[in-house]
């Protein structure tokens, strides 16, 4: 029996024991781990802590948190509290917690749903020795305007792979059991929508219509809430002039009633009191009704819910049973993390030294999150007994945290071996010299066989708040490489950022170009396999990169527009209409061909299958992409959708017969509200190794 179900009757016995006031406590989230009022927990007034000191945690350096001082909290409430009923602790644990696998943005450019899983295992083990029961994380946003810096924190632009990410990570935190030590609820956020922010200002509101809404963004929160995801962060976004924090339809309408989703909705930080800047609520009571009305059951750092619903409760203006569901709510969340069974986390567990076996995890997804995306002579792999000159502003050691990226709030500057140890210490090359000021860069490019310029956005430049109105690399650092590209030594560009970037300048001054979501704990020594050929650069790109800025929003899964036709077409005057990269895109250092692809619909769905040969002098990956199109339908739809992938291996100058499926729901689409449309009829199919390639074939849908 789950230790929720175990503990039902004391649930039932609690809520009839609690006053409103230690009701409203229940749905109160704290912020702090320093500030922490004693008095309310006392009072059982705060149902839970968010181990954060600022609402910028993602950005702004967050004190550890340590099992013993939130034992004491712990203890506060459990032994001086009327009901003894026990704290739950969350914190920001967002792509790792003291091992920082990449960013999400980097392990969607993976393809590997197994890595992501088991990052997140390994988060929630380090995580819950230090006592946090709960994880902000995963942010499934879908995300087409890369000035919104917290694109870094999703999985990109596709509803499928993010739906699969969406799977893995809950799958990774959730599903040894919330209870044991290697266990913590995680929570799909921010419902809904929060990536359409206007200008990709961050917080900005948005346009959605009915059927985007339901075929793009919900998607993969629909993924979350199947695969069991224990709580649901509602967006501080508005669209169609409803704030997410107080939008009835889509929390207890969608969430709840449509996907019969039972988890515990908590709001975003301080959003329940914002709704009075969105104009919807006259004051923090106001807000408060809204909220809870609309399916919020707790209030993340707000102070309107223990404020003011006793009293609303008191006036009828919020129903009893409406608080009483919300609080019921969170004792269940309480039960299933154990605390009614142990409500204390062991001092001991915390992680001391980082297990090897948690580096080789990071350092395997971190090596498949790395794009190759020009390769000009087979500059790469770097060949043996080469000289190497290192340069470039992120090639300097002391900000080797920077790789860690944005939302790091327990990686350990200490823990990460920078790209130029890493590279001293490989037994390829010659010699590798570093300069650090950009006259010795192009002093050493003049005398050096190779030069790996290191350049790209420092981890604040992207994440919460950190939005651009550029695409371009930060000030000074194209020049830096347009100037090195001249010297006439072959150039290796590695680029970390958090976001997509506009590279034209970079592709055209560099031999080669690899692309680095900031990459973690691991980069110097994952950059550095792919640099000398001990691994492949095994991401593939999950957005589209666009030539320049003008372009935004760029997708690949777009319509198709009434003038699709060339010299007739919607297009620019002054730059091609073409990506520069489209989504899936990702060079190997072998070569792989793609034949015999055959086709089969049954009723169950699609089943595709296609010979993937490698026909290059190396073992490689590739990652198989099954692309759909409704050729006609009621609605117009997509040119493309990404319906399934496979990552494969394939020895040198051997094949694979890769079987890919599709089932039948997924080829349908959602009308406004939310009703599946199955409409017969012929579909175009592509395999192949991005969006723009593929074999073709087509099948006539009887569903
Ligand atoms: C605000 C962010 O939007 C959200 O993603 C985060 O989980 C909370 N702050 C808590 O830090």
């Amino acid at each position: 029996m789950s230790p929720h179900d175990r503990h039902a009757d004391r649930i039932e016995e609690l809520l009839s024991q609690m006053t409103l006031e230690e009701k409203a406590g229940q749905l109160n989230q704290e912020p702090s781990t320093v500030d922490v009022p004693i008095d309310m927990v006392e009072k059982g007034l705060v149902g839970s802590l968010i181990c954060a000191n600022s609402a910028y945690a993602g950005t702004d350096r967050q004190a550890r948190v340590r099992a013993a001082a939130l034992n004491e909290l712990q203890r506060v409430a459990v032994e001086r509290s009327r009901l003894g009923i026990p704290l739950l602790f969350a914190r920001d644990v967002i792509h790792g917690h003291r091992t920082v696998g990449p960013i999400p943005l980097g392990q969607a450019a993976s393809f590997w749903p197994e890595g992501v899983r088991r990052l997140a295992q390994i988060a929630a083990r380090e995580a819950r020795a230090d006592g946090i029961h709960w994880t902000f994380t995963p942010m499934l946003d879908i995300a087409r305007d890369p000035r919104w810096g917290r694109i870094a924190e999703g999985f990109g632009e596709d509803p499928h792979l993010a739906s699969v990410m969406a799977e893995a990570v809950v799958r990774g935190f959730q599903e040894s059991g919330l209870h044991t030590m290697s266990g913590m609820a995680a929570c799909a956020k921010h419902y809904v929508g929060y990536g359409t922010a206007e200008g990709g200002r961050d917080y900005n509101t948005g346009e959605i219509t009915p059927t985007t809404l339901e075929n793009v963004y919900l998607p993969p929160f629909r993924a979350a809430a199947k695969a069991g995801v224990a709580t649901v962060m509602a967006a501080f976004i508005e669209f169609d002039g409803k704030p997410a924090t107080a939008n009835g339809e889509i929390l207890n309408g969608i969430l709840r009633r449509r996907w019969g989703w039972d988890g515990v909705i908590v709001s975003d930080w301080n959003a329940v009191a914002e709704l009075v800047h969105h104009g919807v609520a006259e004051d923090l009571a106001h807000a408060a009704r809204l909220a809870i009305l609309a399916g919020v059951d707790i209030d993340m750092a707000g102070g309107a819910y223990w404020r003011h619903l006793p009293e609303l409760v008191r006036a009828g203006k919020v129903p009893q049973e409406v608080l009483d569901e919300a609080v019921r709510r969170v004792l269940r969340l309480k039960a299933a993390c154990g605390l009614f069974d142990d409500p204390y986390t062991p001092e001991d567990a915390a992680l001391v030294e980082i297990p090897d076996e948690h580096r080789t995890a990071a350092r395997e997804l971190a090596r498949r999150a790395i794009v190759l995306l020009q390769n000009k002579g087979g500059l790469l792999p770097l060949r043996p007994g080469t000289r190497i000159g290192l340069v470039g502003p992120l090639a300097n050691p002391a900000v080797r945290e920077t790789f860690f990226g944005t939302w790091t709030l327990d990686g350990e500057e200490q823990d990460m071996t920078d790209i130029l140890s890493a590279l001293r210490s490989h037994p390829g090359p010659k010699e590798v010299w570093h300069a650090l000021l950009p006259d010795e860069a192009v002093a050493q490019a003049r005398l050096c066989d190779v030069v790996v310029a290191v350049v790209g956005e420092w981890r604040h430049r992207s994440g919460e708040d950190n939005s651009t109105t550029t695409l371009d690399l930060p000030p000074g650092q194209t020049e830096l490489l347009q100037y090195l590209g001249k010297i006439g030594t072959p150039l290796v560009a590695v680029v970390a950022a958090g976001r997509s970037l506009a590279l034209e300048p970079v592709l055209e001054a560099a031999d080669a170009v690899l692309f680095a979501f900031h990459p973690g704990l691991e980069s110097g020594p994952a950059i550095v396999d792919v640099l000398m050929g001990d691994a492949e650069p095994g991401g593939r790109l999950p957005v589209t990169f666009p030539r320049c800025l003008g372009q935004v929003p760029i997708y690949y899964n777009h319509k198709n527009t009434g003038r699709p036709v060339p010299n007739f077409r919607y297009r620019y005057v002054d730059r091609p209409d073409s990506p520069q990269f489209p989504f899936g895109f990702g060079l190997t250092y072998t070569a792989f061909e793609f034949r015999d692809l055959s086709v089969q619909w049954d009723p169950d769905g699609l089943r595709a299958s296609v010979t993937v040969a490698n026909t290059g002098g190396r073992d490689g990956e590739e990652v198989v992409q099954l692309y759909v199109r409704d050729d006609v339908a009621s609605i117009s739809r997509p040119v493309k959708e990404l319906k399934a992938f496979r990552r494969v291996a394939v020895p040198a100058g051997g094949e694979v017969r890769v079987e890919l499926t599709v089932p039948r729901n997924d080829l349908g689409f959602l009308d406004g509200e939310g009703r599946l449309h199955l409409e017969p009829g012929t579909f175009t199919v592509w395999v192949g190794p991005n969006s723009a390639e593929g074999l073709e074939a087509r099948f006539r849908f009887e569903p």
